[in-house]
């Protein structure tokens, strides 16, 4: 066991996307990856003979790359103390630790961490323990790609929401996040184990991040960590809980292999959550959800034009370029449509559940490409491949996977018409030139779930900008919509007002932005912004210095190049 150690390592990027650690070398000066450190090259003393065991000690300094972040007291919720928390996906762990940053190799983990006095250390781990001298052990006992180790320091605690779950959060929001939480968990994993097989990770942990995490949830194994936003206080945005819980076995077990075939981690999520919904809640609802999601595919298709090369299920990612710059829609929503598609091809929805649940356990634990997903469908029901369903015209795996375009195929989600039809009536009623006050009145939105309104809400979305005067109107008569607290319809809200120009609720925008750095809801308001009046640009120049500094780094950039700034 020869011992080699490396002193004070700069961290690696590889080519990102790309299994060969070894990748492309970039001239030095076009390296998109420089933030994110540099290549560590090893030469071994001797060349290791097959089978060799060889330790490497390397000693390294992380701080500087994007992976890490580091906030000031201001930047968390309750603003005392500091706080810092690191995000791998998709390539930005090679900035926290040296590793093979590529989700097609796994491996355990342990980490010893210590920390400042009052502050506590958690990770995506399967153990933790707490010793003398703030000093914690973390061990994760099963074998995970390099994306998905998370650590967060902070004045963090905790409170249980089910027999193996609690939440995490700062003091000031633990309240609200039991209160959210409280006794829902264990469903959603139990339906899970139903469908998909056991869970492995032994715990299912949630951390509610401070208000500048870029993202709604992030899978990280017995840990997820999610927005602050979700706590709308009625349990509202929980999908996004189950998504998170739904990679247990799609993505964290079965990972793609390569970022370009993401469809694999997501259209596969996207399928299982809506499984899970609809033991839940039942089909109307999930019918609705899904609806929202094509809405949100039609909106990026549209932006960027169906051929765009990005709107294929296995997509082509150049050395040197970023896989994050080619998230879209198109993974979760046009990848939902093939599962949804191979469901239909299958005909029997317990016979699909059953192919799922061997299908996660043939490659558990292992990282594998499309090829491997669709011979193994085809291995599984020998009729269909019989049949020849892989290249019935118009519809070949090859054309799902390789050609840009609108899912061919498209999941029935009639069933929710019943929560739909009369939020499609209600749109078309607010759209037309002059009001029907008194349809509208007839119609009573005071029960209508946030789903509904949110669907509502892209109708109108779809629709505006309104005749002159509407939105004003709708404004002042659904104060739930308007002045709504939950982020889902906040979102929605400030794109009808931008979209029809209202700047008497400019304010409303600045205010969401202020609250919170989702990339999911930053982007689409600076686009439209940008996209705007004299006014709208505006507001979004002097929003953007007054808040750059609390956002992900990542959003920074991708905002930037939205104004022409980078
Ligand atoms: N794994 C993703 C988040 C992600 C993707 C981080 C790519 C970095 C790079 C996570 O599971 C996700 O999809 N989150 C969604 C939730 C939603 C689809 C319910 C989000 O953040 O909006
Ligand atoms: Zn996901």
């Amino acid at each position: 066991h020869p011992t080699l150690s490396v002193q004070r390592a700069a961290l690696l990027p590889t080519e990102p996307g790309h299994g060969d650690p070894a990748g492309q070398e970039l001239p030095l000066q076009s390296r998109p990856f420089s933030s994110y450190g540099s290549a560590l090259h090893i030469n071994l003393p001797q060349a290791p003979r097959a089978g060799q065991m060889l330790t490497l000690l390397i000693d390294y300094e992380a701080g500087e790359g994007p992976g890490v972040c580091w906030l000031a007291p201001e930047q968390t919720a309750g603003k005392q103390k500091p706080y810092m928390y690191t995000q791998g996906q998709a390539v930005l762990n090679r900035s926290f630790f040296p590793c093979f940053d590529t989700p097609s190799m796994k491996f355990t983990y342990s980490a010893t961490v210590k920390v400042p006095e009052g502050f506590t250390a958690v990770m995506s781990a399967t153990s933790w323990e707490k010793q003398k001298d703030n000093t914690f052990v973390f061990k994760m006992s099963q074998p995970i790609p390099s994306y998905l180790v998370a650590l967060v320091v902070g004045d963090i605690v905790s409170a249980d929401v089910g027999p193996r779950s609690r939440v995490w959060a700062e003091p000031c929001l633990i309240e609200a996040a039991k209160k959210e939480y409280d006794g829902v968990i264990e469903e959603f994993l139990v339906v899970g184990e139903k469908l998909f097989g056991p869970y492995v990770w032994g715990r299912y942990d949630i951390l509610f991040m401070p208000p500048s995490f870029p993202f709604g949830g992030m899978e990280n194994p017995c840990l997820t960590f999610v927005t602050p936003c979700l706590l709308a206080g009625d349990r509202s945005l929980v999908d996004v809980i189950i998504h998170e819980i739904s990679h247990s076995w799609f993505g964290n077990l079965v990972t793609n292999a390569t970022w370009g075939e993401f469809w694999l981690n997501e259209g596969f999520t996207m399928y299982a959550q809506r499984r899970i919904t609809t033991e839940v809640y039942g089909l109307p609802y999930t019918c609705l959800e899904a609806a929202t999601g094509r809405a949100l595919l039609r909106q990026h298709m549209d932006a960027t034009g169906e051929d765009h090369p990005l709107n294929k299920l296995r997509v082509v990612i150049e050395p040197g370029v970023n896989p994050d710059d080619t998230y879209n829609e198109t993974p979760y929503e046009k990848g939902y449509c093939f599962v949804s598609y191979l469901a239909h091809l299958v005909g029997d929805q317990s016979k699909f559940d059953a192919f799922l649940q061997a299908y996660v356990n043939r490659f558990k634990f292992q990282s594998i490409t499309a090829n491997d997903t669709l011979a193994f469908f085809l291995e599984y029901f020998p009729e269909l491949k019989e049949k020849g369903v892989d290249s019935i015209p118009g519809f070949e795996f090859d054309r799902w996977l390789n050609t840009p375009g609108w899912p061919p195929f498209l999941p029935d989600l009639s069933p929710g018409q019943q929560l739909m039809k009369p939020a499609d009536e209600l749109a078309e009623l607010w759209a037309a030139d002059g009001l029907n006050m008194e349809a509208i009145e007839a119609v009573d939105i005071t029960g209508w779930r946030t789903y509904q309104l949110v669907y509502f809400l892209d109708q109108v979305l779809q629709k505006s900008p309104l005749p002159e005067g509407n939105v004003e109107r709708l404004s002042k008569m659904y104060p739930k919509i308007s002045k709504a607290q939950n982020a889902e319809l906040r979102l929605r809200w400030c794109q009808i007002i931008l979209k029809n120009n209202l700047e008497a609720e400019y304010s409303k925008v600045k205010d969401f932005l202020h609250s919170q750095g989702k990339q999911k809801y930053t982007l689409p308001l600076y686009r439209a912004m940008w996209g705007g009046s004299e006014t709208a640009r505006a507001l979004a120049m002097e929003t953007f210095s007054a808040t750059a500094p609390q956002l992900h780094v990542n959003v920074q950039n991708y905002v930037k190049k939205i104004l022409g700034l980078q």
